[in-house]
């Protein structure tokens, strides 16, 4: 079996092969969150089977294939649909696309997820910047043996998610007359929703949304020395007393509905980087 490393390189050798330019952003889109690819021009699609290494997504909203192109002229390479540890995908196949990123040149990672609110304060339909995560998935990406030319052994996550793009986001939102939300985001496995016990647990310990991708992504996208921006659209709410069932379909609905707010911030963010 060969390295891990040099699984990147051939994922990463194919890729090239079709991009005009070296992509600057890397995308990672959510559930119901996929309609960002429609802003992107001179678009090269490569699904994600015919890469060599790369797993294959089964998730239904998840279109499976990456994207290259630009968005607002700036190179990007997005993956439309992601890889979920639920879905049985090992942590290291999870992260995989954001180490073939970085190989492709990628010096930032924007990131987007569908999640259940927890602070009182959040509705339907409301997005929530992500300024930081409490890690509550029960296995790590970096769990084994460290390879150095990827990053470190003991990384600093004093600033997993960049101040400098949360303003800017901050700025774009206002200035479009976008309310946002920010908060922290609590990665969990499921793929049950939460009891009402666990949402109320995770809201004591500093949670405002909880969902079940991103922190894998968001942590090997650290460990790689990647610039990070994610945001959530909140699809249910885990904290209300009463009618509080969450189907996929709500989820998917939820955040088709609020899916333009979402979009018109990264193509804003993409231009500024
Ligand atoms: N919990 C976990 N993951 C989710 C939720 C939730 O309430 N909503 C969307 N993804």
């Amino acid at each position: 079996m060969i390295g891990l490393q040099q699984q990147i390189q051939e994922s990463a050798g194919y890729i090239r092969q079709f991009a005009v330019q070296a992509p600057e952003t890397g995308i990672i889109l959510g559930s119901g969150l996929g309609n960002l690819i429609n802003d992107i021009s001179d678009r090269k699609e490569i699904p994600y089977g015919d890469i060599p290494h790369f797993p294959v997504s089964t998730v239904e909203g998840h279109h499976g294939k990456l994207i290259l192109g630009t968005i607002m002229g700036r190179p990007v390479v997005v993956m439309a649909g992601r890889f979920h540890y639920y879905e049985g995908f090992s942590m290291q196949q999870v992260t995989f696309p954001v180490r073939v990123m970085k190989a492709l040149g990628v010096g930032t990672l924007l990131v987007s997820n569908a999640a259940g609110g927890m602070n009182a304060a959040f509705a339907v339909g409301d997005l929530m910047i992500i300024t930081d995560h409490i890690n509550l998935q029960p296995e790590h990406p970096l769990r084994g043996p460290n390879n150095n030319a990827l990053g470190p052994r003991f990384p600093d996550m004093s600033e997993p998610y960049a101040k400098s793009l949360v303003a800017k986001a901050r700025t774009i939102a206002a200035a479009n007359n976008i309310p946002v939300h920010t908060g922290v985001y609590v990665g969990v496995q499921g793929p049950t929703f939460e009891t009402r016990a666990e949402y109320k647990f995770m809201h004591i310990i500093g949670g405002d949304a909880v969902g079940m991708s991103t922190v894998p992504e968001v942590i090997v996208a650290a460990h790689a020395g990647l610039k990070v921006f994610a945001m959530s659209v909140i699809t249910d709410l885990g904290i209300r007393e009463e009618e509080n069932t969450i189907t996929h379909e709500e989820v998917l609905e939820a955040a088709k509905a609020a899916e333009p707010k979402l979009t018109l911030i990264f193509r804003e963010l993409i231009a500024q980087l």
